[in-house]
């Protein structure tokens, strides 16, 4: 699989056999009658939209989202944007994929490395040993480290790739570390829990085993009601665990999200929770808008990326 093309490198004009993760796929009508493939090809490097026009029979009954394909297909450039015209599409089982590492993309630092920083710094920085207690036994579950290691922290909207969870909680336990900085009277160890277990629900909301998607409890629940539940649970198991910090941790969880319209039942009403809901959009965001300065996706402008519904507007992708 070393000499697999990543989508990023794809020129146009060229013709490609290949294997890819099928992301998407659905049959659309053609203008003058008919129908038509369309589908969404990735590897760890980007995404590139398809279409079969010819032969098109039976193939949506063979490959389904998240299967690997062996395609081939020529490169097109259309309104500014490659696209892959797709003659053959077949699926390959996982177990003949060499490297199936390189179809999924993951974050900069490994998720193990991650995940031992993250250790060493609730090990050092969390001072109080009930709310210690409570970070080391879930973190250090046999059960949780796997998938720890494995979850995004969204969807899609921002760390949506493996490792994710992991680096989006490292980067607010540093943002936090510094901000506490300038405002002393913050309780650290609360601010520092209430980052590690703020999104812990996302284990169970989303599916990630290759592609994310949403659990049904978590298209029920959601991960804040997943994870109040069970870090109240948790907190149970701890004897003499100290109610105020109970109640003050339940509320960060709960309040995370900042408003009622965005999902939180509560709104920030301690400063260790505004510092917690206000660095966690931040990070979302920060992470979102270069993900978008750095991929290549169909816009109408080279210097602009597409209109993005997280921010409401579309994002000047030229850097200073
Ligand atoms: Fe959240
Ligand atoms: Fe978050």
């Amino acid at each position: 699989m070393d000499n697999h093309i990543l989508i990023k490198d794809l020129k146009p004009d060229s013709r490609v056999e290949d294997i890819y993760l099928l992301k998407l796929i659905g049959l659309r009508d053609k203008k003058n009658g008919g129908q038509y493939l369309l589908l969404k090809l990735s590897d760890m490097s980007g995404e590139i939209m398809g279409m079969m026009w010819d032969k098109i029979s039976g193939v949506i009954d063979k490959v389904k989202p998240g299967d690997f394909v062996k395609v081939k297909f020529r490169v097109q450039v259309y309104n500014n944007n490659l696209q892959a015209i797709v003659s053959r599409i077949e699926k390959v089982e996982e177990s003949d994929v060499e490297n199936a590492e390189i179809f999924f993309p993951s974050s900069e630092i490994p998720a193990d490395k991650l995940y031992e920083k993250i250790v060493a710094f609730a090990e050092e920085k969390i001072e109080n040993k009930y709310i210690k207690e409570l970070v080391m036994r879930v973190y250090k579950e046999p059960e949780i480290k796997p998938m720890l290691l494995k979850a995004p922290a969204a969807k899609s909207l921002h760390h949506a790739y493996r490792g994710g969870y992991l680096e989006h909680v490292y980067g607010l336990l540093r943002l936090a570390e510094k901000i506490c900085e300038i405002y002393p009277f913050i309780n650290r160890d609360l601010v520092y829990t209430g980052i590690l277990f703020h999104d812990i629900g996302k284990l169970w909301e989303l599916s990630y085993q290759r592609d994310f998607n949403y659990t049904t409890e978590g298209r029920l629940l959601g991960h804040i009601a997943i994870e109040y539940e069970f870090v109240t649970d948790k907190i149970k198991e701890i004897p003499d665990f100290p109610e105020n910090y109970k109640l003050h941790l339940q509320h960060i969880i709960l309040s995370h999200h900042g408003e009622l319209e965005f999902g939180s039942p509560k709104r920030p009403k301690t400063p260790e929770a505004l510092l917690v809901a206000t660095i966690d959009n931040l990070d979302a965001k920060m992470n979102a808008m270069k993900k978008a300065i750095d991929t290549d996706t169909p816009s109408d402008h080279p210097d602009w990326t597409p209109f993005l519904p997280m921010f409401e507007r579309v994002i000047f992708k030229k850097r200073p």
